[in-house]
């Protein structure tokens, strides 16, 4: 059966091309650890990892390579940012559109501290959008108290594609000293942005979605602000330093402890590289074109309703529809079975952002797409969905 990937927002496939290669490169010719030899394989590991963090400070606009540092993925650095930056009696707001990344460390630290941690939750629209200008700066003040330490916030929803307003909640985190930290799972390798004009604390990101990478490999870019505050969320090992009986305060040592993930550095690094030839803007201006063209054939389609923004000025190329007369889980599954169409039925685990979008608890069938996808992609994909509901 014919397979059309249309799940980019849970993890792209394909992968960029070089990247399979570069992880068995690294698992038959490399091999080596890195910081604990000087053999030359070890020496050209630490290069490949010096490279791409190179190539992450780059792409997230940060100065300082050390202030790059590795995870396992977005939600390993978000709770490295959040369990390590907030305290008993702090408050921080964050937004309705927020991924379980970001909700559930937050959850979890309330209850730890018997609920002396507040968190202001900024209600987004039916969009899944926050007002802009005045109306968002009124919004923000109206939650800010002298306890306030951060705000957190996703740049672009998983469920409706609905792009967040950073640069604007960034100027107010300066204005008012907020600690200002991004989950940029739905953007990195996909929006043509600066993140360095952000100035934000903390830019998580996630290695196998827009940044074609392997699975297993994230990070965050840390302020040196933040990172001189921030408790790390493991301890042991690093390399060196190895007499200290406590975790090194130096960076990344600090928050890196236990061995490197160094075949999804390898692939990363490729995926980065071929980022950096491709331009992102070629991926964003074909995905959008892609999701214009599933937009305008979704709206002449009898039974279907679009959950998030219309306007491509404000979203990303992840679809989130709702099938009113038919059972969105039995269509979706239709979908993957009878025509090889690879989609994601459910709340994507996102129920706040469902809440807001109105579809909690069924959720959605999201379709998201990538650049290495094609116009017949669409075309079959919007034959099939026709097929479906004609057949109920
Ligand atoms: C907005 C957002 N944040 C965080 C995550 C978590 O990503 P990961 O599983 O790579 O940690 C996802 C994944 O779907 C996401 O879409």
């Amino acid at each position: 059966m014919k397979r059309i990937y249309l799940d980019n927002a849970a993890t792209s496939f394909p992968k960029a091309p070089g990247v399979a290669q570069a992880v068995y490169d690294y698992l038959t010719s490399v091999g080596s650890n890195i910081n604990r030899g000087a053999y030359q394989e070890a020496l050209e590991a630490e290069e490949v990892v010096y490279d791409t963090r190179e190539l992450l400070a780059e792409f997230f606009g940060c100065s300082q390579l050390e202030n790059v540092v590795f995870t396992k993925n977005i939600t390993e650095s978000l709770n490295l940012t959040i369990r390590g930056l907030l305290k008993l009696g702090d408050h921080i707001i964050t937004t309705s559109m927020e991924h379980n990344a970001v909700l559930r460390p937050l959850n979890h630290l309330k209850i730890n501290y018997n609920d002396s941690l507040d968190v202001s939750i900024l209600p987004c629209d039916q969009y899944g959008d926050l007002p802009r200008g005045q109306a968002l700066d009124t919004l923000l003040t109206n939650h800010l108290t002298p306890r306030t330490k951060a705000i957190i916030m996703t740049h672009a929803s998983n469920v409706s594609g609905t792009i967040l307003p950073l640069q604007e909640v960034s100027s107010f985190c300066h204005r008012h000293n907020l600690f200002f930290i991004i989950d940029t799972a739905q953007t990195a390798g996909i929006l043509d942005y600066s993140f360095g004009d952000l100035k934000a604390d903390a830019i998580a990101f996630t290695g196998h979605k827009g940044l074609l990478g392997p699975q297993g490999i994230g990070g965050v870019v840390l302020s040196t602000k933040l990172s001189s505050i921030l408790e790390p969320l493991i301890t042991g090992g690093t390399g060196a330093s190895s007499e200290d009986d406590l975790q090194p305060v130096h960076l990344p040592d600090r928050f890196e402890a236990g061995t490197l993930n160094l075949p999804g550095i390898y692939g990363l690094n490729s995926s980065l590289n071929y980022l950096k030839e491709l331009h992102i803007k070629t991926i964003m201006d074909k995905e959008l074109s892609l999701t214009e063209s599933f937009l305008n054939g979704i709206h002449s389609i009898k039974g279907v309703k679009l959950i998030g923004p219309s306007s491509l000025s404000h979203r990303t190329a992840v679809v989130s529809l709702d099938f009113p007369n038919m059972d969105n889980a039995l269509l979706s599954h239709k979908l993957a079975s009878v025509f090889g169409i690879t989609n994601r039925c459910g709340l994507h685990c996102a129920p706040l952002a469902h809440k807001t979008l109105g579809t909690f608890p069924e959720g959605t069938v999201r379709f998201s797409f990538s650049h290495f996808n094609t116009q017949d992609d669409v075309d079959y994909t919007l034959k099939a969905i026709k097929q479906c509901l004609q057949e109920g």
